[in-house]
């Protein structure tokens, strides 16, 4: 069945799409052909220009068949959610596991599905043996970080060509959820400590050397709403950027990460307006963590929160479109198995559950779900 624009985006509004959730075969034989509605999003998104794709779980994947088919059925790019960071790939030194990133670069392959990495160097997810092992000194970090760029990068060579190589870097300022001290841009972290603000271009140099053909992405949040703070965010960035890109660094685009929040306004000027600048600087532009957490006082009916936070996704997604976004990840796909849901420290509390993603806890597609699809077949 082909539909015309007007066709798909009636069917949209209608809610007459069908579930998620359905085997991957069914939906694999329609990717790539026609704009059907039983398409997942990575093929509506696909058939405009756009990879649309999520983070997944390695243990999920296994063990969960609904899970892997929501994930077969609505993505066309995978990111590891915890299994390439540094403490799941080096949780002793020199002791390397790589068995749970091989689990989704596996299931990745069979699919013929594509992977980006997340993420080498971060502030979080670093073992003690890491943090102690920083505090020896500039030397034993670089010594660090090349050791673990060269088994990593090689490992993944064939199937992550694309790499958050620094994540979180920049400091939050006032008015942030949670503002950093002090005044300069970069975040204070065991990175910083060790080897001052070069660990950035350390990084990105070392990430270089090792493989001349990946894409270097340095991945940021707290930098798509209209409040004071982010607009700090923004600007401390973007000198961080242009100090990288006029000492020679390799970098080739920044992850926005998204996890976006009801409680702060999106307004699409100050946001299109940061794009350009990335654009002007020659960088690529990916929506690396799309979520939307709920205002705690959310209204009660769940009809009225799901159009909140679809009209924001909306809003958001069509803004970053139009800026040159042509890579979209959430992170994750269904309510069931968010952060959102199981970290304490953003979760919504009162026994209700963030309804931030596509699917809900019961792998249903919905009005976000929608909006999504639509805001891509409008590209
Ligand atoms: C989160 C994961 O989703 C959690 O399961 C984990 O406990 C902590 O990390 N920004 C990032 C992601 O770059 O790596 C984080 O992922 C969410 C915020």
């Amino acid at each position: 069945m082909r539909l015309s624009r007007r066709q798909l985006a009636a069917a949209l509004a209608g809610g007459t799409l069908p579930m998620a959730g359905l085997p991957a075969s069914g939906l694999a034989q329609t990717a790539g052909r026609s704009l059907s509605p039983t398409q997942g999003l990575g093929a509506i998104a696909r058939a405009h220009g756009i990879t649309f794709g999520t983070a997944v779980q390695q243990a999920l994947l296994a063990e969960d068949p609904r899970y892997a088919a929501a994930v077969a059925a609505e993505a066309a790019l995978l990111v590891p959610e915890w299994e390439a960071k540094w403490e799941a790939l080096q949780p002793e030194e020199g002791r390397f596991d790589t068995a749970p990133l091989d689990g989704i670069l596996l299931w990745a392959r069979e699919r013929r599905l594509p992977v980006r990495g997340h993420a080498l160097i971060w502030h979080r997810a670093m073992p003690g043996w890491l943090v102690a092992a920083l505090g020896e000194g500039a030397p034993r970090a670089r010594r660090l970080i090349g050791a673990h760029f060269d088994r990593v990068l090689a490992h993944a060579s064939g199937q992550i060509r694309d790499w958050d190589v620094v994540n979180e870097v920049i400091a939050n300022p006032p008015g942030s959820d949670v503002p950093d001290p002090g005044s300069g841009p970069l975040r204070d972290s065991p990175w910083l400590r060790a080897l001052g603000p070069s660990y950035i271009e350390t990084a990105l140099r070392m990430a270089r050397e090792r493989d001349p053909t990946l894409r270097l992405t340095l991945n940021e949040y707290g930098i798509e709403e209209a409040t004071p703070d982010a607009d700090e965010k923004r600007r401390r960035l973007v000198g961080v950027l242009r100090g990288l890109l006029d000492r020679g660094v390799p970098l080739d685009a920044v992850g926005i990460q998204a996890h976006l929040q009801m409680v702060r306004p999106f307004r699409p000027e100050p946001f299109a307006a940061f794009l350009a600048e990335l654009r002007a600087m020659g960088l690529g532009i990916l929506i690396t963590e799309l979520d939307i957490r709920e205002a705690p006082d959310a209204p009660a009916e769940l009809q009225r929160r799901d159009a909140l936070v679809a009209g924001r996704a909306a809003d958001f997604l069509r803004c970053a479109v139009e800026g040159g976004a042509r890579t979209v990840l959430s992170w994750g796909l269904s309510d069931r198995h968010s952060w959102l849901a199981t970290d304490p420290d953003v979760a919504l509390g009162r026994g209700r559950t963030h309804r931030g993603l596509p699917l809900d806890a019961e792998w249903q597609r919905k009005p976000v779900w929608s909006a999504m699809a639509r805001t891509f077949s409008e590209a």
